[in-house]
């Protein structure tokens, strides 16, 4: 493995045409014609239907629980809690087995926030059990819960995340200083398919169906969540309609599904409701973050400053990683980071695309706008001076860092040079256009991974691991390096993922799942080539006496070296004459961890977001005109999902700076805006034309192919591009988002 390692770092510079290529995903058609199978899709003989009963405090303690109506109703199987649901454990930290909340359901009778899982009603219809879990009678000794979005909470203990130099004196000597605190709100992952699971238990193992990013995560943590060995496990996410982070980890209602199976010896379904995803599966937590810059009167950083906090919940202690990229997106000689966790009554939160570096980059990216207009300078300008291609946190070169480049085509395909700097300037009409620029950057890793690369006897090939595919493109990416490899047409390949049963892959998080998942089918598929080379040498007539290393693969088909083209002998006739059904050959990654050369090296992607907001004083409305996307992200496989990427991140920004929040009542700890007439994301009416550029400079350090992930840069730096933008407009500067329209009547232009 540590020689595979070493010889990732090697990049090609021949490919074949479908590595970069606009393909379409090889899974559409199967979703589009609704053949794709999701977890609450599965149904079995005897299969009942699982609804929890939710609290209906945030704070308190269940004092009575009277489930005796519930079970006399009709089809009702069970009424499952603290009192019945029979064992469910804890799992050993480190083990590679993750839990978003440290507590199993119905573990006490305590309540740690609203909506919190008390019991779950079984039966035959999902409308028997819907009535049956309303009507189970909860009675609870309430206490006021906290849910206050102000994070100044005294005695909290701080962590120093990052320092160097002296903030102190960087800043009280700095001849332009800013000191503003900038604040993001709750936001609840809203994924088209809604957390499911479908338990099956035969009396020994369990399968469980589920939408999760993590097939292998998630069976290793189940195993121990039940109590039983893994290979009494089985999960199996096919398809899955997207997770953002919410289903990085199994949630309570995994392990309530597969509890009530066992103890009822029947299927069970549990499908979460919108309602419940507001209040139960994750968010990303508020973030409250002081900015404290010092700057020379040219612009040069002498001093950055960031002091951050998030809430998290009592069952859980997710911390919002703010400071992702403060430490070495610019030079400073002058730096401290610091976090801070507080409690809330509320649900856990955990991570949201691009956690803790996109609210934190709201703040930096804030705050050197902010540098730049006391500065009197072009704010494209202060980020270009500021640049750096050493990472200052660590002293390592960045392997590939191109963020100057990103600013310069940025500013050239927006027309960023006809920007005028003063507040309400630029006209179209009677709408005053504002124009904003943030930078965006995200980690680039690649971790462990093993992949199956098969090639049977009727020319086509499967390859497989116990990867999944939220979404994004990775079905088609497998097809696509199993293609390079052996010049199979796309349309031959067969790709398996989302099953535990395969070889382990890996999770769909930290955009990290193609740069892991490439070199181990790279790997897997050199093998597979190199045992049809050896059987065409020793089998196949017309290349009698060659040696296997004298022959080649390309097109599907088994060419001499020395005569490419020549006579080649498709795959099929080669298997076929040796009498092989199929080659077959397990491949493996080792990851950054384990290559030595790129340890050395600081591996970020990055990028720029530019934006033009229109501000309609006379009828207070607030649209993005455009907006402009150049990223550093490596070398792009598949430019048609890699753009579509980029482009449902933008969406997902302009949703973060302009409309979603979600809010807690006082009182009560209820999210008022628990479903998606009052919770407002950006639809297409509020998405205007975005231009995504990619930079495709390959990544040295990322393996022969140099590609980096991009689920989650291209969220990064939207939002502070809007405010920019709005405050260009309109003169507000707008530290706490949502940008509300009440912060807009501030507005002196008109
Ligand atoms: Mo992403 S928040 O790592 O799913």
């Amino acid at each position: 493995m540590q020689e595979n390692g070493a010889k990732q770092t090697e990049a090609r510079t021949e490919f074949s045409p479908v590595i970069g290529a606009a393909l379409p995903r090889v899974d559409g058609p199967v979703k589009t014609t609704g053949r794709a199978r999701y977890a609450a899709d599965y149904s079995f003989p005897g299969l009942v239907h699982a609804v929890p009963v939710c609290a209906t405090i945030a704070r308190g303690t269940i004092r009575t629980m009277d489930t005796s109506a519930a079970e006399k109703m009709p089809g009702v199987v069970a009424v499952l809690h603290h009192g019945n649901i029979g064992p469910l454990f804890h799992t050993v930290p480190g083990s590679h087995a993750g839990l978003n909340e440290e507590r199993q359901p119905f573990e006490d009778q305590e309540i740690y926030y609203w909506g919190q899982y008390v019991a779950l009603a079984v039966a035959k219809t999902l409308e028997q059990a819907q009535a049956a879990a309303a009507a189970v009678r909860v009675m609870y000794d309430a206490e006021a819960p906290d849910v206050s979005p102000v994070l100044d909470d005294k005695d909290v203990k701080t962590m120093t995340t990052s320092k160097r130099g002296d903030v102190g004196g960087g800043f009280s000597g700095a001849a332009v200083k800013l000191d503003e605190t900038y604040g993001t709100p709750v936001e609840t992952h809203n994924p088209m398919e809604m957390h499911a699971t479908t338990a099956v238990w035969d009396g020994q193992r369990f399968t469980l169906y589920e939408s999760t990013q993590g097939v292998v995560s998630h069976w290793n943590t189940m195993a121990q969540v039940l109590g039983v060995p893994k290979e009494n496990v089985r999960v199996v996410s096919r398809f899955i309609g997207s997770g953002f982070g919410g289903k990085l980890d199994p949630w309570p209602h995994s392990a309530m599904a597969a509890a009530a199976a066992r103890k009822l010896n029947r299927p069970v379904k549990l499908m979460v409701t919108r309602q419940m995803m507001f209040w139960d599966v994750g968010h990303r937590p508020r973030t409250q973050q002081q900015m404290r810059l010092g700057a020379t009167p040219d612009g040069k950083l002498v001093s950055l400053e960031q002091h951050y906090r998030n809430p998290t919940s009592f069952v859980g202690n997710y911390h919002e990683n703010c400071g992702e990229a403060t430490p070495f997106l610019y030079s400073t000689p002058n730096l401290e980071v610091t976090s801070a966790l507080v409690k809330r009554n509320i649900g856990t939160p955990c991570p949201m695309r691009g956690p803790g570096a996109v609210p934190g980059l709201f703040a930096l990216e804030s705050a050197m706008d902010e540098l730049a207009i006391q500065l009197k300078m072009d704010p494209v300008e202060l980020r270009l001076k500021n640049d750096t291609l050493i990472d200052e946190s660590n002293g390592r070169p960045f392997s590939s860092r191109h963020l100057k480049e990103c600013l310069q085509v940025g500013a050239e395909r927006f027309g960023w040079s006809k920007r005028t700097p003063e507040v309400g300037s630029m006209r179209s009409g009677d709408t005053v256009l504002g124009w904003g620029v943030a930078a965006a950057s995200w980690g680039a890793w690649r971790g462990g991974c093993q992949a199956t690369v098969t090639l049977k006897d009727d020319g086509t090939a499967r390859v497989s691991c116990a990867a999944q595919d939220p979404g994004m493109g990775t079905y088609t990416i497998f097809a696509q390096i199993v293609s390079d490899k052996t010049g199979l047409p796309i349309a031959k390949i067969e790709v398996l993922l989302g099953d535990s049963d395969f070889v382990p892959g890996a999770t769909s998080g930290g955009s990290t799942l193609t740069a892991t998942v490439m070199p181990a089918i790279a790997d897997a598929a050199n093998g597979a080539v190199r045992q049809v080379l050896a059987l065409a040498a020793s089998r196949v007539k017309a290349f009698e006496g060659k040696k296997p290393d004298e022959l080649m693969m390309n097109g599907g088909k088994v060419h001499l070296k020395a005569s490419p083209g020549l006579n080649p002998v498709p795959l099929e006739e080669v298997l076929r004459a040796a009498k092989v059904s199929y080659a077959s050959a397990d491949g493996r990654s080792g990851g950054l961890g384990s290559d030595t050369k790129a340890r050395d090296y600081s591996t970020h992607s990055f990028g720029v977001q530019f934006v033009e907001v229109g501000w309609q004083p006379s009828i207070a409305r607030l649209r993005v005109n455009r907006v402009v996307t150049v990223m550093d992200a490596g070398r792009i496989i598949n430019l048609k999902t890699g753009t579509n990427q980029i482009q449902g991140a933008v969406v997902m920004g302009i949703g973060m700076a302009l409309l979603e929040q979600t809010i807690y009542d006082p009182r009560n700890g209820h999210p008022i805006n628990d479903n998606f007439a009052d919770y407002l994301v950006a639809t297409n009416a509020d998405v205007p034309a975005i231009d995504v550029h990619f930079l495709g400079i390959p990544d040295p350090m990322m393996g022969e192919y140099g590609a980096r992930g991009i689920g989650e840069i291209g969220l990064a730096g939207v939002a502070p591009a809007i405010t920019a933008a709005v405050y260009h407009a309109t003169g507000v500067r707008v530290r706490e988002l949502p940008v509300k329209i009440e912060d807009l009547l501030r507005s002196t232009v008109v």
